[in-house]
């Protein structure tokens, strides 16, 4: 399998990079791209078990372009277990929410890197990207307390970490939405905090023009009428602390 191209204008790609986890015990992972002329990032770059196939993927997508900027969604070892790596071998900058900077660094960051470790604030911040930006939108509890998205304002992509994850699919895009469920629901009725945290986030979404939605596992949301399906989907899901007693029968 390769590449999956989301967008691309010329100046502007944004690349889901091929499968590299597959056949692992280790949980499938997506790896994100986005380059604007001679500048790159790449989100949730993943463990140690993509590491080395990430980076030289990344670097050959890149080509003469710089990797300036590395976004981390939240803490979980399926996103940041390899940013030390990262680091060491690029001069990028690393984002994460302020909640997580101090807990990352037990992954082992060296110290002469730590410094290129920022903390996102909770309200979300601009980043840029080449010529234009992306913006690092909250998405707190879904599924991590400090937790946030990135949306693409050229290619229209929000990019939603573990929110819209698919396990056990080979499906690189969602071709029938109640099919699908099957493969999300599980993972979302436990993981994600609450249906009012998934209230939140379907009316911040809602406000974004969005033709792709792109998680961090499994398989992509393409155009408008899937992307409403999913939002409505999570608008409506008890989860989390909603199920509490479901998962605990012997409580009063
Ligand atoms: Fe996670
Ligand atoms: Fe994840």
């Amino acid at each position: 399998m390769s590449h999956v191209v989301l967008f691309d204008n010329g100046t502007h790609k944004n690349v889901l990079l091929e499968e590299l986890s597959n056949g692992s015990f280790a949980v499938q992972s997506n790896q994100h791209v986005i380059i604007d002329g001679a500048s790159g990032m790449i989100l949730d770059p993943g463990g140690h078990k993509v590491y080395a196939k990430a980076l030289s993927a990344t670097m050959a997508l890149l080509g003469r372009s710089k990797l300036e900027t590395i976004f981390l969604s939240h803490q979980d070892p399926d996103i940041v277990a390899a940013v030390n790596g990262w680091l060491m071998t690029t001069d990028a900058n690393a984002y994460v929410s302020g909640l997580w900077t101090r807990f990352v660094a037990h992954f082992g960051l060296d110290a002469m890197v730590e410094k290129r470790l920022h903390a996102i604030p909770d309200e979300g911040m601009r980043l840029p990207l080449g010529a234009q930006w992306v913006d690092v939108v909250p998405a707190h509890f879904l599924h991590s307390p400090g937790n946030f998205q990135v949306y693409d304002p050229i290619a229209k992509v929000l990019y939603t970490g573990d929110l819209g994850a698919s396990i056990g699919t080979e499906a690189r895009e969602v071709a029938d939405f109640d099919a699908h469920v099957d493969y999300m629901i599980g993972f979302h009725r436990r993981y994600m905090a609450s249906n009012r945290a998934m209230r939140a986030w379907a009316k911040r979404a809602r406000k974004m023009d969005i033709d792709i939605i792109a998680p961090q596992h499994g398989a992509v949301f393409r155009g408008k009428p899937m992307v409403e399906r999913f939002i409505a989907w999570c608008e409506g899901l008890a989860c989390g602390v909603d199920l509490l007693f479901d998962m605990e029968p012997e409580q009063p």
